[in-house]
């Protein structure tokens, strides 16, 4: 096994290199050998100075996050490890390429002298995993770049380029050259010129503009992008002790806080859905070198809501794209849309107008389906019938190439009848975007029980492309997202019956942290097609209880946002109460004999995810979703559930199942068992201890 760091003497220059696959982590192992370096520097007479560099893809990627949850750390912890850098008795340069991020930048602050090549980011993005930057970056880098940018970065946890970065103060010097021999040159430079060595914290911070109005306007900033998240106000917190205490006190704060973070439940949920989102490419029976097919061109079958959203993000990855419409007046209301949502974003100055042009190039219409025989994916976005669709998939067969993936956006009807339309269902998978499909990360992949390996592997190949979050599905109604999603609409809708207000139930939801209510949701969405989809569904609960306001409101026409008029009437966007909605809500339960009743705040929001959640065990028992990690991403992806939650699956394994199956079994009692008899593995979970991660990782 190659040695984790390696010290060489080039003259006098001592180069210390890190050779931590994959990311350069910093792991006890890799912290205790860069400590030994740092002490055979310290006492190497022949050197005069040393560069620190790394091996492979990127520079330090941060601390291992998969050590966050064995504490108490192995010493070294990465704080002393900075310091041991920074007490150095010589010169200590870093030099930087791929990512420099959380304490792999904090160690970079160690160093005395920073340098970089051009393509290198830079980053503290700990806020992302519910932390702050614990290794004394929020001490080290307001001394550096200033209190102000320094917020900034550690708030947004965005990573900036090296031209920014030297701009700012950041790096001291950009290698535009070959990394290791500029970064030699660069050291030498340094003793020639007897650069003073910079201790930053020896540094005092430029406190000129620092008020305690620029912490509120921070805190402002909080309340408006990152409400309920525990870790922001606590990175502003070790900013002001950095402003106002002596440092070996104001670390002292970083690194109370630092622990409290680590010890809290929204970091536990952030930092699983960071290993969740990186597990869900990994299918079981489809190896990492399945060989995959191209995609260089694609037709899109509907240029409606969907189809349109779907086609910018093959255009934005410089995909051609071709749309094809029943009729030329289809067609052309589709592609102008396209045109006046980019025209939007160059005027917002989101957009630069060449890439518009360059887009707006790469799309071309049709209305005949001999025009798409020679692309290699279509993707059908046609109105949400089986038999249109199933005119389409034929069609589709008859003209495209051998080899071309045929590609569904159905949300709820059966893939392999679809599939079955066609002479080669193995070319047949679900795409399923979520609107806005330009905008929303969610993609899910729908496995048909024929398709082949290659094409779920280029599907997945595809995401990444496009910038989306895909996770795998089987075939079922409404696959997992939307699956889950009508239970808890179901309980909202059926608390309404018992006299709670949609307001109450959004509120509570919205306390807990989704980013809308469910009835807001179904307003945005529309309750006709809410209603459609319940009402199309084969085997939709015989009961004239489930979903009874949504179907009154589309009898009044009611349809939510669309019409202003829903569960609330709208001006503009905004949503305002109306009292009739709770009398429609109350003469409906008055016909079903559903008495009204006073239900507690945690009653609500226990019913709304529980029976969430017991859908998830369903469809984790049934395979559709491989894991419970893969439910999560959904959900953070699409559904706007608060990352710090850590996705539905996560939230009950942290109360307990056992809390979870009890929940579950009193609202049996209350409400009897045709919503809520516990999945079989739920009921086997909570009687043995277990999770659903701990379920998942050994099935
Ligand atoms: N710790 C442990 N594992 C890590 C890691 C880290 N900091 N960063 C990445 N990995 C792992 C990933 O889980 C993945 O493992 P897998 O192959 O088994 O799935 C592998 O490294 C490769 O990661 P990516 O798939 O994300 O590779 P990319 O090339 O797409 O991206 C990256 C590289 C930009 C470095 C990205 O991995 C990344 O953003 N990493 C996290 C950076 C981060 O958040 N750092 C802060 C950590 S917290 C900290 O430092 C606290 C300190 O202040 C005390
Ligand atoms: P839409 O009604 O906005 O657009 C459908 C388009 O398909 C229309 O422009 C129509 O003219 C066209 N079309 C119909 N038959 C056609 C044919 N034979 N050939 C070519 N074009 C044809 O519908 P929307 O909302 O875009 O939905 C499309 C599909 O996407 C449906 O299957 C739906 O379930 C699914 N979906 C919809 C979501 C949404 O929020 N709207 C979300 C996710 C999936």
């Amino acid at each position: 096994m190659q040695n984790i760091i390696t010290y060489k003497k080039i003259g006098h220059i001592a180069l210390v290199t890190i050779n931590n696959p994959p990311v350069n982590a910093m792991d006890f192992k890799t912290r205790l050998a860069l400590s030994d370096a740092i002490d055979q520097l310290n006492s190497d007479n022949k050197i005069k100075a040393a560069v620190l560099i790394c091996e492979g893809r990127t520079f330090i990627a941060g601390a291992d996050i998969s050590e966050f949850d064995n504490l108490p750390f192995k010493d070294p912890w990465l704080p002393d490890v900075v310091q041991k850098i920074e007490d150095a008795n010589k010169p200590v340069i870093a030099a930087i390429h791929g990512s420099a991020l959380g304490g792999g930048l904090e160690i970079a602050m160690g160093c005395h002298f920073r340098c970089a090549v051009p393509s290198a980011k830079l980053g503290l993005p700990e806020v992302t995993l519910g932390l702050l930057p614990g290794a004394t970056g929020t001490q080290r880098l307001p001394r550096l770049i200033g209190v102000d940018k320094a917020l900034d970065m550690m708030l947004t946890g965005k990573p900036i380029n090296a031209k920014q970065a030297i701009e700012e103060g950041l790096i001291d010097k950009i290698i535009e050259d070959e990394l290791q021999e500029g970064a030699i040159a660069f050291a030498k430079e340094i003793l020639e010129k007897q650069i003073p060595i910079r201790r930053l914290s020896k540094t005092k911070i430029d406190k000129t503009n620092v008020t305690t109005e620029l912490f509120e306007k921070y805190r402002q900033r909080n309340n408006k992008t990152a409400c309920g998240f525990f870790a922001p106000e606590k990175i502003i917190q070790c900013v002001e002790a950095a402003v106002d205490l002596p440092y070996p006190e104001s670390l002292q704060v970083e690194d109370n806080l630092f622990m409290e973070c680590l010890n809290s439940d929204h970091s536990r949920g952030q930092r699983h859905l960071f290993f969740a989102e990186r597990e869900i490419a990994r299918i079981p029976d489809v190896p990492k070198d399945t060989a995959i097919r191209n995609i260089n061109r694609v037709a899109i079958i509907g240029a409606g809501t969907m189809g349109g959203g779907i086609a910018m993000n093959f255009l934005q990855a410089n995909i051609p794209v071709t749309l094809l419409e029943i009729d030329q007046e289809g067609l052309q209301r589709g592609i102008d849309i396209i045109r006046s949502n980019y025209a939007g974003q160059v005027k917002k100055g989101r957009m630069e107008q060449t890439h518009m042009d360059q887009y707006m190039e790469l799309l071309s219409g049709s209305t005949a389906f001999d025009n798409i025989s020679d692309v290699d994916l279509v993707i059908e976005a046609v109105f949400e019938n089986m038999e249109i669709k199933k005119e389409v998939f034929k069609k589709l067969d008859q003209v495209c190439k051998p080899g071309a993936i045929l590609a569904s956006n159905t949300s709820t009807l059966d893939l392999d009848v679809i599939a079955n339309y066609t002479k080669r269902p193995e070319d047949v998978i679900g795409l399923h975007f979520f609107a806005p499909a330009n905008i929303m990360p969610l993609l899910e992949i729908v496995r048909g029980k024929k398709t082949t390996k290659d094409v779920i592997a280029t599907a997945f190949k595809l995401s990444r492309s496009i910038r989306k979050v895909g996770v795998l599905a089987g075939v079922c109604f409404g696959f997992i997202g939307n699956r889950m999603f009508l239970p808890y609409v179901r309980e909202a809708e059926l608390m309404m019956l018992e006299g709670v207000s949609a307001e109450r139930i959004d509120r509570v939801a919205c306390n807990w942290g989704m980013a809308m209510g469910p009835h807001a949701v179904t307003d945005l969405s529309g309750q006709d097609v809410f209603f459609k989809i319940v009402d199309g569904w084969k085997d939709h609960p015989d009961d004239p209880a489930f979903f009874r306001v949504c179907k009154a409101l589309f009898e009044l026409e009611r349809y939510g946002q669309k019409t202003s008029k829903g569960k609330y009437i709208y001006e503009g966007r905004k949503a305002i109460s109306d009292p009739k909605v709770a009398n429609i809500a109350q003469q409906e339960a008055e016909k079903l004999g559903i008495e009204q009743r006073e239900i507690s705040d945690d009653e609500i929001i226990k019913r709304l995810l529980c029976a969430m959640i017991n859908e998830g065990a369903l469809i984790l028992e049934e395979g559709i979703a491989i894991r419970s990690g893969d439910i999560d991403v959904i959900y953070a992806n699409g559904y706007g559930l608060p990352r710090y939650r850590g996705g539905p699956m996560f939230y009950a394994d942290l109360i307990g199942l056992k809390q979870v199956y009890d929940d579950i079994n009193e609202f049996r009692d209350r409400y009897g068992n045709r919503y809520w008899t516990p999945a079989p593995l739920l009921e086997q979970l909570a009687k043995q201890g277990k999770t659903f991660s701990e379920w998942s990782q050994h099935k």
